[in-house]
């Protein structure tokens, strides 16, 4: 009985940690949206005028981002991707940022 309820009190404890864990980037790009205009992965875009994103610099993607979020970053195709960049955080752009850098 006693081990069954420290067994539960355990699970218990491990579901709140992965609850508050930041969703891993793959979850997020799928979550957020980012799949349908980027590609399942990441280099196949929706447009040819669209960015390819796998394999790039993780911190110029996360600058990218933030400059399109701001709006520091405003050309013909801006306003479709920053659409979307209410649905992320600063620290899920970080996440992204660094999954995207780890593609192939
Ligand atoms: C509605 C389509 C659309 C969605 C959804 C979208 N993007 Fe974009 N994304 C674009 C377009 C278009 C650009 C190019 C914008 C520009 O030229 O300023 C872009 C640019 C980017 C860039 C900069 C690439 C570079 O080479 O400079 C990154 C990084 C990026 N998107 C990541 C994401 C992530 C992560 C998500 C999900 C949170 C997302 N995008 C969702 C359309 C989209």
């Amino acid at each position: 009985m006693r081990m069954a309820a420290i067994a539960a009190a355990a699970a218990l404890a491990a579901g709140v940690a992965v609850a508050e864990e930041p969703a891993a980037g793959a979850d997020l790009y799928q979550q957020r949206t980012c799949v349908a205009c980027h590609g399942k992965d990441a280099r196949t875009p929706l447009l040819p005028e669209y960015p390819k994103l796998a394999g790039q610099n993780a911190p110029y993607l996360l600058q990218q981002m933030r400059d399109i979020k701001s709006g520091a970053r405003a050309n013909g195709n801006t306003p479709a991707m920053r659409g979307v960049m209410h649905l992320v955080s600063d620290e899920e752009l970080v996440v992204l940022a660094e999954w995207l850098a780890a593609l192939p």
